[in-house]
């Protein structure tokens, strides 16, 4: 069937700048006709559909606003069910929609499609962010038929895209090596993007894309789309090129193990994949989705953040009071806001020395804490810091009191040998009592100390051997499991956020493995790896800052590489700073210098977290990176520049780089920040050049291998 015909009813979902549209058709089928510029005259939508012409009897299906399964579609489908007849087919049709203004910048659209023979029905969602050009779609199938339904298949969203030639960069890599970008060309075929690790779900692979129309994407042009799945288990992502070369995208949570048995009168709600679209290439879709995500999206995503000296690279598993106590002296003594106690601090029955033993019996270890947390909060009050604290509450050591307890409360075969990750099992969150632990741990860690600052919650184990007791025990199918976790897990940031509305915390995975717009509802920031070589994160953090502002991403000053301090605290600032290395142990100028780079980084922290970022110069094309971030008023802007690379080329340090972001009217003065002590600075602070030149002509911060990383502070003189 062609994509002609008559539109019967036209629904535009208009951003600023772009329009998704839709349009049903004579038979009342719902089709995706169009992503592109938003026109001027909102009255010629409805001819959109009639302009293209794919022949052909199955072709009408490819464009399908959510693909179902069973019947005349031969397409990859967006939803596949049995009914509770057994029957396995599902078709939908356009049934109605509603538009409902959320705000002046926000509007939510709800279509209804339904079954016109089964007593199924879904509603598409769409939420529109008009001034960030910020699209979410999420779907909720109902099941009205006399018993159960099962979804073998039941994804998020389903977009159809006329644009010719897309390409599309995918971001992989593996513990030490996330979030590696890989683009290609899509060519007619389908190429999945998918987890099936159960928690951590990302620790290889991430939900997060981005798809370039018509030419490969960059940073200052061309039509881009920048996405994620926010789910926080398996995911997977389809991109489906068909026999026209159209692109159609299928993503939601991953189908592996996971048929769904939804009950008669139950509804389910799939997860959100959010994206935006940008006509002026990545770096304009990636300032879209921070302030989207600053404004709309993350725990107090227009706060303040902590900078901390965390003990894990200090001390591993090995202080007592005395040592954190000197610790916490430390803490003050660099000038860091907060003292962040990590792994090894419970456990007594099975202390936690190593990380074989003691997860999941959260109580202070009387030996290395005789006088308990509370003790160590209040001597970080004396001397005038704040305390914060690890956990790691979905998870469980099989040499653990709490394993010895509740062997029903651990994901595991119960017939089969365990099979450990870092040496322990993942809890099921699909158990209510579970649930209540997990709640429990942190809320006994708040009753007993009020005055706790902050938490990073960590998560080091991928899902083996899938079964959960409890489904068993309540005649809920095994294939629940992978779905159950995730809502349980946020079941339980639900009610944590209920009582602690406030209280920062941190997302963990042993790095990369978790960070996704659903859970940053909860939390403030994530670890983006354990990778600190300050290279490595140069790299690293640029290929975060696609999807992520800079206030949610931790960056810590450890002892990895070879790079001296002050190019290890630079890159650092680039993010929410913060601090693992031995204090004691720094010389009497290093320590100097940290002590001045976080007085200059209290200076300029709001530029960095609340700022615009703008990728000046990309450190996959040369030995130069540089990233600039710029106030909203335009009137304070910083720089960071890096020679990251050996491999000497002069032309690239020979030239300017020209920043953006700023007033080309105003005028601003140039000055370094972060000198070591000793060096002088070449940047002559009585210059005053105009915006227009800063962005036309450039900045040359003069780096090179002895000189291997330059902050520029830019301020707009009065
Ligand atoms: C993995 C984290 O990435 C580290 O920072 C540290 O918290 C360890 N876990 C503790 O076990």
């Amino acid at each position: 069937m062609p994509l002609t015909g008559f539109a019967q009813t036209t629904i535009p979902l208009e951003s600023d700048r772009f329009a998704i549209v839709l349009h049903t058709d004579k038979q009342n089928y719902l089709h995706m006709v169009y992503c592109g510029e938003r026109l001027n005259r909102p009255d010629e939508y409805k001819h959109i559909a009639a302009t293209f012409r794919f022949p052909g009897d199955n072709s009408g299906i490819y464009s399908n606003a959510y693909t179902p399964a069973g019947t005349w579609n031969l397409a990859e489908p967006a939803i596949e069910l049995i009914h509770n007849d057994g029957n396995p087919s599902l078709d939908l049709k356009y049934v109605s929609h509603k538009t409902t203004p959320i705000d002046a910048n926000v509007t939510e659209t709800a279509v209804l499609v339904a079954d016109p023979v089964y007593k199924v029905s879904v509603t598409l969602y769409y939420k529109v962010w008009k001034k960030e050009n910020v699209f979410e779609q999420w779907s909720e199938i109902r099941n009205d038929e006399k018993g159960p339904v099962v979804l073998n298949k039941y994804a998020s969203a389903n977009l159809f895209f006329t644009n010719k030639d897309f390409y599309l960069t995918t971001f992989q890599g593996q513990y030490l090596k996330e979030m590696q970008p890989m683009e290609e060309k899509l060519l007619q075929g389908m190429k999945t993007v998918d987890s099936k690790l159960g928690t951590r779900a990302m620790l290889l692979g991430t939900p997060n894309f981005m798809v370039s129309f018509g030419q490969p994407a960059r940073e200052n042009s061309g039509m881009v789309m920048l996405g994620q799945l926010a789910w926080s288990g398996n995911y997977k992502l389809d991109f489906d090129i068909d026999s026209y070369q159209n692109l159609r995208l299928i993503a939601g949570i991953n189908p592996y193990a996971s048929a769904y048995t939804l009950g008669n009168g139950k509804s389910f709600k799939m997860p959100s994949l959010i994206y935006t679209l940008s006509g002026n290439g990545t770096g304009q879709a990636s300032r879209q989705l921070h302030s989207w995500a600053r404004n709309y999206r993350v725990l107090d995503g227009n706060g303040q953040r902590l900078t901390l000296l965390n003990n894990w690279e200090a001390t591993y598993f090995d202080f007592d009071e005395t040592k954190l106590s000197g610790l916490i002296g430390d803490t003050k003594k660099l000038g860091a806001d907060m003292f962040l106690l990590d792994d090894g601090w419970f456990g007594n029955k099975y202390p936690r020395n190593n990380d074989n033993a003691g997860l999941g019996d959260w109580q202070e270890n009387v030996k290395k804490l005789p006088n308990g947390i509370g003790y160590l909060v209040k001597e970080a009050q004396k001397t005038g810091v704040k305390f914060g604290i690890w956990i790691e509450p979905e998870m469980v050591n099989p040499k653990s009191e709490l394993y010895e307890k509740h062997p029903d409360w651990v994901i595991r075969q119960p017939e089969r040998p365990e099979k450990y990750y870092r040496n322990q099992l993942v809890l099921d969150l699909a158990n209510p009592d579970v649930q209540d632990f997990v709640f429990g741990v942190v809320d006994g860690l708040f009753t007993r100390n009020p005055e706790l600052a902050f938490i990073k919650w960590d998560c080091n184990a991928v899902i083996y051997n899938a079964y959960s007791a409890w489904l068993q025990k309540n005649k809920i199918p095994q294939t629940h499991l992978y779905v159950e976790y995730v809502n349980g897990l946020y079941k339980v940031l639900q009610r944590i956020r209920a009582k602690y509305p406030k209280v920062p915390m941190m997302l963990c995975s042993g790095g990369g493995g978790r960070g996704d717009y659903e859970l940053l509802k909860y939390f403030t920031e994530f670890w983006p790896s354990d990778d600190t070589e300050p290279i490595e994160r140069i790299f690293l953090q640029w290929n975060y800052s696609y999807f992520f502002p800079s206030i949610t991403t931790d960056c810590h000053v450890t002892d990895w590489g070879k790079q001296p301090i002050k190019f290890r605290v630079d890159v650092a600032s680039m993010g929410k700073l913060g601090f693992d290395v031995v204090v004691s142990h720094l010389s009497p100028d290093d320590l100097a210098f940290c002590q001045q780079a976080l007085k200059n980084y209290d200076s300029f922290k709001d530029i960095v977290w609340h700022g615009d970022q703008y990728r000046l110069a990309s450190p996959y094309e040369g030995p130069v990176a540089s990233v600039g971030y710029v106030s909203q008023d335009k009137n304070r802007a910083v720089m960071f520049t890096y020679f990251h690379s050996n491999r000497v080329v002069e032309s690239f340090t020979s030239r300017p780089i020209r920043f953006a972001g700023l007033d080309p009217d105003k005028q601003y003065r140039l000055k370094e920040l972060n000198v070591y002590p000793g060096k002088k600075s070449p940047v002559d602070e009585s210059k005053v050049y105009s915006g227009s030149f800063l962005m036309n002509v450039g900045i040359n911060p003069n780096v090179s291998a002895g000189r291997a990383s330059v902050v520029l502070q830019i301020t707009k003189v009065n």
